[in-house]
């Protein structure tokens, strides 16, 4: 493949920012280029000197007036609701038993596994989100369509096999040992091959028996480098639910630590009414809580505390949780995300708001040397973003005067309309180029 060099407004952090304008947090060019070298990032800046970097007869993307940003990651979703988005009247355990094990029953069967999970990424794609972890049905077949559906389109995507073993309907049902084996085999297969990456995924504490903790236990002591990922704290029945099947825990969270899940490659989704003790473990043990605001607010869950996370030490990351999060757009994610935070009295900046979708998910998902960023070896997973999409937006933008104005006006009132471009191992994924042709760079 030969080389390409992307022109437009680049920008990328390397930082997590401080305030409102931290401008040592990232790096933008307002004339930039980002040169694409098999499918890795060979140089970034201004489009003067990585013209002159990658020489004569270079292909050529101008996206100019629009920003060039590393792809968009989502930290938690799940493939097989994207039907299921917007079921109505429900809080979370009878949205789950009404809606959602229903929902899933239907994936028992390759062919519709396959269909969505096709279509699921093509979502994503359209979104600008270039990577994402996502929890399957209980069926490994779902798996297969998943990593299969992400290997043709050359994402990094982390996801794996939903455990459940009690307190769901009989044809969603696993055992310990299936559960077990059916993990294992899922990890052989999928593992590392090519971009994908694996997570152990134990739904939550309601769905699973004690003795198929114990066998998530042993996954994780066989697949450390493995992601675990888990639901935790997002709703008050589940929470009076889930410790009464395990009365020997202290609380909630500790039902997973007792079971040793809780690591820096652990994905706790939700994490809304946790105390400070198990914030204080979660920061002991790296564990990162997945904020997810549309779902949060969807589910009428509550509202994540990100002061306390941070004040506390404990990691957290972002992501939509389709389908009870109501849109597969990380900068409609962050658009509620400001309004969950501002319900609170807490800030969230335009510039942490573009880091935690890129750089911050990457760290997040111990994978910033991979993703999340424009530095020169990373993968070339781009996302192209017009702040101009819709009339009101262009409108808006006439009396912006600054970046951060620019990313504030995206994220509250942008969607999929606004992603122009999504590049994926720099390989072009959305036909609405502008302007892509064979110029020389000069
Ligand atoms: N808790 C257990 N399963 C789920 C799920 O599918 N979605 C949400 N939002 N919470 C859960
Ligand atoms: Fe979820």
């Amino acid at each position: 493949m030969s080389d390409l060099l992307i022109r437009g407004r680049v920008l990328t952090f390397v930082s997590e920012p401080q305030g409102i304008d931290d401008g040592d947090s990232y790096r933008f060019y307002e004339d930039g280029a980002v040169l694409v070298r098999n499918g890795k990032i060979a140089g970034v800046g201004s489009y003067g000197d990585v013209a002159r970097q990658a020489g004569q007869g270079v292909r050529i993307a101008d996206h100019r007036p629009h920003l060039v940003m590393p792809g968009l990651i989502d930290t938690h979703l799940h493939f097989p609701q994207t039907q299921a988005i917007a079921s109505y009247g429900a809080q979370l355990l009878e949205w789950l038993n009404t809606y959602i094990f229903v929902e899933e029953q239907k994936f028992e069967l390759s062919e519709h596994a396959a269909f969505i999970a096709g279509r699921f990424m093509d979502e994503l794609i359209s979104n600008g989100t270039t990577s994402a972890v996502a929890y399957c049905s209980v069926h490994p077949e779902s798996v297969d369509a998943f990593f299969t559906a992400a290997e043709e389109r050359n994402m990094l995507m982390i996801g794996g096999k939903v455990l459940m073993d009690r307190n769901a309907p009989e044809a969603l049902r696993d055992t310990p040992q299936r559960g077990y084996d059916e993990t294992k085999r899922l990890i052989a297969s999928w593992h590392g091959r090519g971009r994908a990456h694996y997570a152990i995924s134990p739904r939550f504490a309601i769905t699973s028996t004690p003795e198929q903790m114990e066998m998530s236990r042993a996954l994780v002591a066989e697949h450390p480098d493995c992601y675990v990922q888990t639901h935790l704290s997002e709703n008050r029945d589940e929470i009076a639910f889930a410790t009464s099947l395990y009365p020997q825990a202290r609380d909630y969270t500790d039902i997973y630590a007792r079971y040793s899940l809780l690591g820096r490659k652990t994905l706790l989704g939700h994490c809304i009414h946790l105390s400070d003790g198990e914030l204080s473990v979660l920061a002991d043990t790296g564990a990162v809580g997945v904020f997810c605001p549309t779902s949060n607010l969807f589910l009428g869950s509550g509202l994540f505390d990100r002061d306390r996370f941070d004040k506390l030490g404990a990691r957290h990351s972002v992501a939509t949780d389709v389908g009870a999060g109501t849109s597969f757009s990380m900068l409609e994610t962050m658009g509620e995300a400001y309004k969950v935070l501002h319900l609170q009295g807490q800030r969230l900046s335009p510039l942490n708001s573009f880091y935690m979708m890129t750089l911050g998910n990457a760290r997040a998902l111990e994978l910033e040397h991979r993703i999340g960023s424009l530095h020169i070896g990373a993968d070339a997973d781009i996302v192209v973003l017009d702040s101009r999409a819709k009339s009101a937006m262009e409108l808006r933008m006439q009396v912006a005067s600054s970046l951060a104005e620019e990313l504030f006006i995206l994220q509250t009132m942008g969607d999929d309309r606004c992603v122009a471009e999504v590049y994926v191992a720099g390989c072009a994924m959305k036909r609405r180029r502008e302007t892509v042709g064979a110029h020389q760079a000069n």
